[in-house]
């Protein structure tokens, strides 16, 4: 009747427990301590019938029946008592492993989240290097082409320099003058020289006023032209010499329809240094230098060859 009882208020616990627990485990673990509970208890009845025999009523002062039941009821409640302990202990295992579930759960999402951040980071990361790296690319594009813009600066201002130096370092040839005297200069039987004594510019000292000769100082091109002028009654020719090669001629001729005879010649030269330029006046002609500056010679270099 004693093992009825206890494996009712067994089955009772057990029950309430499995209602109480709730989870998977908690049954395991109940489904794994009950059979050992179910045979402690069994034992442990077993034994305490078979000590029964051995109590008396001279022991205990009690009936040997009433004294036995007792023994078995106290010691059914101490492991009444023990297993109440053992499911309470229980109790706390399931609070405690739920906690730690959520906590779990809780590190999981926390754990994903820092991935998802993480991964976010890394692509920003790489955006970033692409940027950087095309930033890099155009910024040596520019460096090359602020170099080339300066080495072509540089050639400029070099060259720039050196025509600077030629055109200062050229020289600077330009005469020009008229026949200077007191008017008529008469024929004579022979071709003479014309001295163009007014000077007006002789840049460069080439042309020598009093002789009318203009000595070339550098190998190069000039010009040179001249005008002649006259009264009619005789005719008025003069030419260009280039040492002694004659050049350039102008006339005109005795007419009497007009007063005055004018001509004029020029033309371009190429001279090594030191050629002589000079004016002739031809013979039987007659020219007129006066203060009216009509009779002309002038010269100038073009460039040096
Ligand atoms: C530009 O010139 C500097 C100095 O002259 C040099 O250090 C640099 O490498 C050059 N950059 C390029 C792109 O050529
Ligand atoms: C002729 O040239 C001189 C300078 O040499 C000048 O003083 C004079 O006025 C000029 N005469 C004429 C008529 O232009």
């Amino acid at each position: 009747m004693g093992v009825l009882l206890l494996t009712v208020v067994l089955l009772c616990l057990s029950e309430t427990l499995s209602q109480d627990a709730g989870e998977d485990d908690l049954n395991n673990i109940m489904v794994e301590i009950q059979p050992e509970q179910e045979q402690d208890i069994e034992s442990e009845v077993a034994l305490t019938q078979t000590q029964v025999p051995f109590v008396t009523e001279s022991d205990t002062g009690c009936q040997a029946d009433v004294c036995n039941l007792l023994k078995r009821l106290e010691a059914m409640e101490t492991r009444l008592t023990s297993t109440e302990n053992q499911v309470e202990e229980l109790r706390d295992i399931q609070v405690t492993v739920a906690l730690l579930q959520r906590m779990t759960q809780d590190q999981d999402a926390k754990i994903r989240s820092m991935e998802t951040k993480l991964s976010t980071t890394q692509s920003l990361m790489e955006f970033m290097k692409t940027v950087n790296e095309a930033q890099e690319r155009k910024l040596q594009l520019l460096s090359f082409r602020s170099n080339a813009t300066e080495f072509r600066m540089n050639h400029q201002q070099y060259l720039m320099e050196k025509l600077r130096k030629v055109i200062e370092d050229a020289p600077k040839v330009a005469f020009s003058a008229a026949l200077g005297g007191d008017g008529h200069i008469p024929s004579s039987e022979r071709e003479t020289n014309l001295a163009f004594s007014n000077v007006f510019t002789n840049v460069g000292n080439a042309y020598n006023p009093a002789s009318g000769v203009f000595d070339a100082p550098v190998r190069g091109v000039y010009y040179f032209s001249f005008s002649s002028f006259a009264y009619s009654e005789r005719s008025v020719c003069i030419s260009l010499f280039k040492n002694n090669m004659r050049m350039l001629s102008a006339c005109d001729h005795h007419s009497d329809s007009d007063n005055s005879d004018s001509s004029g010649n020029g033309g371009t030269l190429h001279l090594e240094e030191g050629d002589h330029v000079y004016m002739t006046l031809h013979a039987h002609s007659h020219i007129y230098a006066d203060y009216h500056n009509r009779s002309t010679f002038r010269g100038f270099l073009l460039f040096t060859t």
